[in-house]
């Protein structure tokens, strides 16, 4: 097996294995709806053998960052057909990243009436960008009751329908980098005193039932799941993440999901990869700073099925076909990464049309 072969993952029928990972690029309208400019950049790299897209929230509340886009609405589900539209006209495949922000958030970014929610009253510690105020604390969320935990659940599930509608291939529940699913999963951040804190079980809870109302939509072949244990990202501190992982993986692994997508964060206290392939060994998708070399050696080794990229996806659209052609890679614009508009976004060319 190399890079250039294909996968199947679940129903997910991949032309090759070169997966571009979920980044959030902040070029949505201020209302969460997905922009014109997005349908182009996602359209220009729909070689990728699957496309996972930037964070997309699953409900108001799930706002945290700046122009980042939803998937509550009906406007929002009909602005994100022509994305699906155009990456389809390509050839490509593209799953939704579902990603509830919970209380790493600023109510400046939210859209009105919406609300900073977490498992536990606990603030992050750490600052985010405001278009308003530039940096500015994170909110002081409030903690969930037991009675509207329901309702956050049937967000995903509803979620998952809306992007079946738009066309998604698939959904992806974002579990890691200290959002929602992993504030629940995390002592430092879970603190309740009801089933959904406290014991491994309990605080794994929210989570795999996130992931049994993702699979009633339209079954688990098409959803799959990120993660990244002890991933410290937005002040996320669990006491045992290897143990909290080992009982959420074990469980999830009886669910038949398409993939476990895993950044390896080779920082950490666990071996984040290997950790997954107890579990997950055949549909394991790998990610964090890999070159091309060692994307290879992990796939044609077995260790992975794919190897998810994000940077290098920026600057480099047809990242596929550069490989492949063995061309050179180009660098991408810091200063753009989260501005509006095309500039450092949809203006980076294929490689010849320049
Ligand atoms: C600009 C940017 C935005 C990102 N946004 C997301 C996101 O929305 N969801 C997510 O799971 N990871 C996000 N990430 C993390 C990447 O998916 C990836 O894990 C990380 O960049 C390491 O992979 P790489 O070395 O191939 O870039 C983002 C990374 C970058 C650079």
């Amino acid at each position: 097996m190399d890079l250039f072969s294909p996968l199947k993952l679940g129903s997910l029928e991949l032309r090759n294995r070169i997966i571009m990972a979920p980044m959030t690029r902040s070029r949505a309208h201020s209302n969460a709806l997905p922009s014109e400019v997005m349908v182009e950049y996602y359209r220009q790299r729909a070689s990728a053998g699957l496309i996972i897209s930037e964070g997309i929230a699953p409900s108001a509340d799930g706002v945290g960052y700046c122009r980042t886009p939803g998937i509550y609405t009906e406007d929002q589900v009909e602005a994100w057909r022509p994305v699906l539209d155009a990456v389809h006209s390509e050839g490509g495949l593209m799953v939704a990243q579902l990603m509830h922000v919970g209380r790493v958030s600023s109510q400046l970014n939210k859209p009105d009436s919406s609300e900073t929610v977490a498992p536990s009253a606990i603030a992050a510690r750490g600052d985010m960008y405001t278009d308003q105020q530039g940096m500015v604390p994170f909110d002081q969320p409030r903690a969930l009751l037991s009675s509207e935990i329901p309702a956050i659940v049937e967000q995903y599930r509803q979620a998952t329908v809306n992007a079946y509608k738009a066309g998604f291939d698939g959904v992806e529940l974002h579990c890691t980098s200290g959002y929602l699913p992993a504030q629940f999963l995390s002592t430092g951040s879970n603190q309740r005193e009801d089933e959904y804190g406290g014991s491994v079980e309990n605080r794994v809870r929210f989570v795999l039932e996130v992931l049994q109302a993702m699979i009633s939509v339209s079954g688990a072949e098409r959803v799959g799941m990120r993660i990244c244990p002890d991933n410290s990202f937005n002040d996320l501190q669990d006491d045992d993440p290897a143990e909290t992982f080992d009982y959420l993986l074990a469980q999830a692994a009886t669910m038949n999901l398409a993939y476990l997508h895993v950044i390896r964060m080779r920082s950490g206290r666990v071996d984040n990869l290997a950790l997954g392939r107890r579990y997950f060994s055949d549909r394991l998708i790998g990610n964090d700073s890999y070159k091309l070399e060692k994307a290879q050696a992990a796939v044609s080794s077995g260790e992975l099925a794919a190897v998810s990229f994000a940077r290098h996806f920026i600057g480099n659209p047809d990242l596929v076909e550069r490989w492949r052609s063995g061309l050179p890679l180009s660098n991408f614009d810091l200063e753009t990464l989260y501005t509006p508009g095309a500039e450092g976004y949809t203006s980076y060319p294929a490689a010849g049309s320049d």
